[in-house]
């Protein structure tokens, strides 16, 4: 042991750039214990310092233990230049002879002290690494660019403290790695700059969502019903608003405790229904089966296909689970609509301004390029339409505060860099309806009508399967009376 250490620091100190590398691997050292603690103890953590540490670092450090055999390498060549014979000896005598062994006493404590703590470091190193990168601002900033919107409106979501590895990888090894490998292949394609735009959903081969939502949510808590209450406001000039209350039944035994299944019926326990979807797209279903415990399982077609019963059995299947409706959990980008009634809500003092939801609604849908939303052309284009207007009267600090309002929308929606704009992204939760357009199908994907048995029997989809509607766009509804607070 005490000759294999005599050895190895006559070894570092053989050549310039074994030398070289062991300045640098102490540079890793240094750096990396005063990153990790800044992080502890200043809670200094910035992304771009994140991004600094991971790259300056490790590279730092393993390539400064890559440089040590390096350099051995060309001690060696240069001492078998002047003498050829060396070449013959065996390799210990060649390393002992490299290593110049005599006068390494010194150079040995300094070494042993070293060992220690490269073999601390290394785990420091790759733990804070590992750490970093899943990180939410590592995966959100680090591709700045490219996955911004999916960062912005994660922010604003109930899942803004959820880590994206929690949902984007989970638990375990073998997924943890194979997210590495798809990482590194992503990366290359942010550096070269042939990533899609916008990012492709549904994501492919994400981890079945009862692996990673299930961490936190166990489906079959759910029970009862939820008393969901919908605000909506007019186009007119009061922006009258209205209210839809719908009694959502997600699941187990209803209010009333007459029955059991509801919404989240499909991934309960002994409940799957199995699907074909084109292209993976999980937006046109021609064919369906649901299988449940002790029944026979039943076959749905879209009407109108014609998939045959050996096209059924090859295709490509999925089961059914939570991001098949919560397709958009986190990355919740709204309808223009959307936003303006939770705006109208948030803000109900900005109700007073004439026609707003009108006005908004008009400015929202034009289209802007990047450079005119950095300089907030969108906020001032509602100030245009006031302008333009001037009988209306619009009291100016509101308007100001309004313009503030839709030019947030519009940016937090709309990103043109990423041909991202309204209804990009579906969100399968709900369905479209006359009166307010969510985007996309929805629910009605399957329950529509559309899907038949055999025997002609459809997939339920009476408006009182899933919810009962309590009040729909009421002004006044009376039911709720004593729960809405008394406007002027
Ligand atoms: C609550 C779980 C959850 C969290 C947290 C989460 N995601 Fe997602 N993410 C999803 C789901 C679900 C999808 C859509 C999956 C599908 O339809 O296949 C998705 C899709 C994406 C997509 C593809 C584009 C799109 O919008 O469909 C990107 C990129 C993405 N996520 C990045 C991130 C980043 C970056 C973070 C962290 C800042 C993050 N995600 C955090 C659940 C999550
Ligand atoms: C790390 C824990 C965690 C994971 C993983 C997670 N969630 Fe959540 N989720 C939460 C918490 C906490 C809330 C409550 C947030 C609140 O009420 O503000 C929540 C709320 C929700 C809600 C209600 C949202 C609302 O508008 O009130 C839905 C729906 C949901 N999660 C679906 C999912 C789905 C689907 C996944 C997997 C793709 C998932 N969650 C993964 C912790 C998690
Ligand atoms: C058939 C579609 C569907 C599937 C599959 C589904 N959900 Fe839901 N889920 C809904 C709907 C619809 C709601 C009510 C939405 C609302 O509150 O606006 C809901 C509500 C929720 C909520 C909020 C409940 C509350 O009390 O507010 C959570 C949490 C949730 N789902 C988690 C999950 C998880 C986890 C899975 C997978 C195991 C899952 N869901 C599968 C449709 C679905
Ligand atoms: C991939 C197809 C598919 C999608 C998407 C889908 N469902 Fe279903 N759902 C089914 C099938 C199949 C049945 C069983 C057939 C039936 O009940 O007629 C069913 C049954 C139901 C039931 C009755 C459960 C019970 O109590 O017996 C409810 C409630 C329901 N779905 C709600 C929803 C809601 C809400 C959504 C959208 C958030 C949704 N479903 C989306 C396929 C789907
Ligand atoms: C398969 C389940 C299902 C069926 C069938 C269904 N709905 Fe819905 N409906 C939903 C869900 C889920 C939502 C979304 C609740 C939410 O906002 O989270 C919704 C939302 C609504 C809303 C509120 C929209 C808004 O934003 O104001 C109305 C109105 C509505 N449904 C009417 C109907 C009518 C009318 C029918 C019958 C023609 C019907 N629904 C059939 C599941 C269903």
């Amino acid at each position: 042991m005490w000759r294999l250490y005599r050895l190895l620091v006559g070894l570092i100190t053989c050549h310039p750039i074994a030398k070289l590398g062991g300045y640098m691997v102490t540079f890793g050292t240094i750096s990396a214990i005063s990153y990790t603690g800044a992080i502890i103890f200043a809670r200094a953590d910035s992304a771009y310092a994140g991004i600094i540490f991971l790259l300056l670092v490790p590279s730092s450090f393993f390539g400064g233990l890559a440089l040590i055999p390096l350099g051995i390498y060309l001690a060696f060549r240069k001492a078998y230049l002047q003498e050829p014979s060396l070449r013959n000896k065996p390799l210990g005598e060649i390393l002992r002879r490299l290593s110049g062994e005599e006068d390494v006493r010194n150079r040995i404590i300094v070494f042993i002290l070293f060992t220690i703590a490269n073999v601390v470091l290394t785990l420091v190193i790759v733990m804070a690494g590992f750490e970093y990168m899943d990180s939410a601002s590592f995966c959100g900033l680090l591709c700045h660019k490219v996955m911004e919107p999916e960062y912005v409106v994660y922010q604003r979501s109930p899942h803004a403290r959820v880590v994206c590895v929690d949902c984007h990888i989970g638990p375990g090894a073998s997924w943890f790695v194979r997210s590495k490998i798809s990482g590194l292949r992503q990366v290359y394609a942010v550096m070269a700059g042939t990533y899609s735009r916008p990012i492709p959903t549904p994501v492919e081969h994400l981890r079945p969502s009862r692996e990673t939502c299930e961490q936190c949510h166990w489906p079959d808590k759910f029970e009862g019903d939820k008393l969901k209450i919908i605000t909506h406001y007019d186009t007119d000039r009061n922006n009258t608003k209205r209210y839809t209350a719908l009694l959502l039944k997600i699941g187990g035994p209803d209010a009333v405790g007459t029955r059991k299944g509801g919404i989240h019926w499909h991934v309960s326990k002994g409940n799957r229904v199995v699907f074909i979807s084109e292209k993976d797209e999980r937006k046109d279903i021609p064919w369906m089966r649901l299988e449940r415990e002790s029944e026979l399982p039943v076959e749905y077609r879209f009407t109108g296909t014609d998939i045959s019963n050996q096209e059924a059995a090859t295709a490509l299947k999925r089961t059914m689970e939570c991001v098949d409706c919560h397709n958009r959990p986190t990355h919740v980008y709204r309808t223009s609509d959307e936003e303006l009634d939770s705006m109208l809500s948030l803000w109900p003092e900005l109700q007073n301004v004439p026609y707003l939801k009108k006005a908004s609604g008009e400015v929202l849908a034009r289209r802007f390029d990047e450079t005119s939303i950095q300089r907030k052309e969108v906020g001032r284009a509602l100030l245009t339409w006031y302008s333009d207007r001037p009988e209306e009267k619009a009291d100016p600090a509101l308007l100001e505060k309004a313009a503030e309002q839709v030019q947030e929308i519009y940016s937090r929606n709309v990103w043109p860099r990423m041909n991202i704009t309204w209804g990009t992204y579906d969100n399968h939760i709900g369905h479209s309806t006359d009166t307010h357009t969510a985007a996309g199908l929805g629910c009605l994907r399957c329950h529509g009508n559309n899907h038949v048995t055999a025997e002609g029997k459809a997939v339920r989809a009476d408006c009182r399967l899933c919810h009962i509607i309590l009040a729909l766009d009421e002004e006044k509804p009376p039911l709720f009376d004593f729960m809405v607070h008394k406007e002027k």
